[in-house]
């Protein structure tokens, strides 16, 4: 045996006789992108160092240094001052190379009873549960814009659709707290996503665990989390975690693009209720007389983006044997590109809500007619009349009406009394938009004080 022998500016490199071709430590490194977890490591790595020194694997004095020289290191990367290389393949190598620079051999005792397998799990999650704060105040945020909204249009009458053709009339403000209930949900489920990471792995090692006396409970409290993983396989193996959040930032994405799709219908001539703020709309390059909606549009169109990136998460995760395998690397992107796709989406629909510009006089206008025409079904069924004969009565009607552009404020009594000898004098109060809506003050329904209830307690809520 020879004796030992360094390639020079690597820490791993003992097992080699020969340097990495460079190309393939640029395919395969992930410091490009996982130095956007620089804190969470150097705060990850100053738990562990202290944990090292309360079980007495390193002494207090040598843990001190090892702490001054991490916030060093921080300090550098934060100030740009830092000299990133691929050689150090990712965010783990980087730090502790300089590590080593900074304060010399006691550095080597860092990674004592650790793998970058456990290491980046801890990251990751350090991370995720840091983002998932802001990414649930965004939601948090967005809701309340929209009730705020909402509060100023509990009278604001326009037609409900199905199949896009106009159903029954609603109040603005009772569509717009659809959109409340769906964020509402979309943030529980980022809160739970959020529970899933605050988890602790580190301890598991490599794969394994470790023979030494470490203590993972006081990693654990030290670094905020509620509990720690139970079996050292799946934790370095697991990303339940992201995959949750990626799912939940799915969902909220598609909850955005339905939104922004009906600001968009509603902004074209053909709907004309609402009018774009200047300030986020778009001209056209040859058109003069144009505003686009293009923030919209591409709130709809990255949709497909952060859909791409919990299925690029699944497909990744799907053949990968326990436990650890360098085919997790490639949930970073994923996590990152979904969280700046998000958050912009959250914030700027949230900012362009109190913006908008509603045309009441145009959507009650549409709402008028026979949209109602359920209303009068269920009047007939409140004087006996089974529901499908009532079905029938009012269609028939509904279907004259149409023909000789009769609307339902000009029709008479007797003419009503044609279609069902059980009209009285009493539904012609009911021929309004307005009244439908009145009348449909049920636990979830549109009338305008099942609406203010619902507001009210929505409002407790944030
Ligand atoms: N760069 C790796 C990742 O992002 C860190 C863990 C690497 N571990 C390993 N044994 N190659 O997942």
């Amino acid at each position: 045996m020879k004796g030992p022998q360094q390639t020079k500016g690597n820490l791993l490199r003992g097992r080699f006789a020969r340097a990495r071709l460079p190309e393939v430590e640029a395919f395969t490194a992930s410091l490009p992108f996982d130095r956007r977890l620089f804190r969470h490591d150097i705060r990850g790595s100053i738990s562990h160092v202290r944990m090292l020194a309360k079980v007495r694997l390193i002494s207090r004095a040598d843990a001190a240094r090892l702490e001054k020289g991490l916030r060093s290191v921080e300090r550098e990367i934060e100030a740009g001052r830092f000299h990133f290389s691929v050689a150090d393949e990712d965010i783990h190598m980087a730090v502790e190379r300089r590590l080593g620079e900074l304060v010399g051999n006691v550095a080597s005792k860092l990674h004592t009873g650790r793998s970058r397998n456990d290491q980046v799990a801890l990251d990751l999650r350090l991370f995720l549960n840091e983002e998932l704060n802001t990414v649930i105040s965004a939601t948090r945020r967005l809701r309340k814009n929209l009730l705020e909204v909402a509060q100023d249009h509990l009278d604001t009458v326009m037609p409900g659709y199905t199949h896009l053709q106009r159903a029954q009339p609603v109040s603005l403000a009772h569509h717009i707290l659809a959109y409340v209930e769906m964020f509402g949900r979309d943030q529980e489920r980022f809160a739970r996503a959020q529970a899933a990471a605050r988890v602790m792995p580190l301890g598991a090692g490599a794969l394994a665990a470790t023979t030494l006396p470490i203590d993972r409970g006081a990693v654990a409290r030290d670094l905020g989390f509620r509990a720690i993983t139970e079996n050292s396989l799946d934790a370095v193996s697991d990303r339940d975690f992201a995959v949750e959040f990626l799912a939940a930032a799915a969902l909220c994405m598609v909850h955005l693009s339905r939104m922004c799709e009906e600001i968009i219908l509603w902004s074209s001539a053909e709907f004309g209720f609402v009018v774009l703020p200047d300030e986020f709309s778009s001209g056209s390059s040859m058109m003069p007389q144009k505003k686009n909606p293009d923030l919209l549009e591409l709130v709809r169109a990255k949709t497909g983006r952060v859909l791409g990136n919990l299925q690029a998460m699944l497909v990744v995760l799907k053949g990968l044997p326990l436990a650890y395998n360098s085919d997790l690397q490639e949930d970073k992107e994923r996590v990152f590109d979904t969280l700046d796709t998000l958050m912009p989406a959250l914030d700027l629909t949230a900012k362009l809500w109190p913006k908008l510009r509603f045309e009441r006089q145009a959507m009650r206008a549409a709402a008028g007619g026979w949209a109602l025409a359920t209303d009068l079904a269920e009047y007939l069924v409140r004087r006996g009349v089974p529901f499908r004969a009532a079905h029938e009565s009012v269609g028939r009607l509904a279907r004259d009406a149409a023909i000789d552009r009769v609307e339902p404020d000009k029709i008479t009594l007797d003419q009503l009394k044609r279609y069902s000898p059980h009209f009285g004098p009493e539904v012609l109060a009911m021929l309004s938009a307005d009244a439908s809506i009145r009348a449909r003050n049920v636990i979830g329904g549109p009338g305008p004080s099942a609406v203010k209830r619902r507001l009210a307690r929505l409002k407790k809520t944030l």
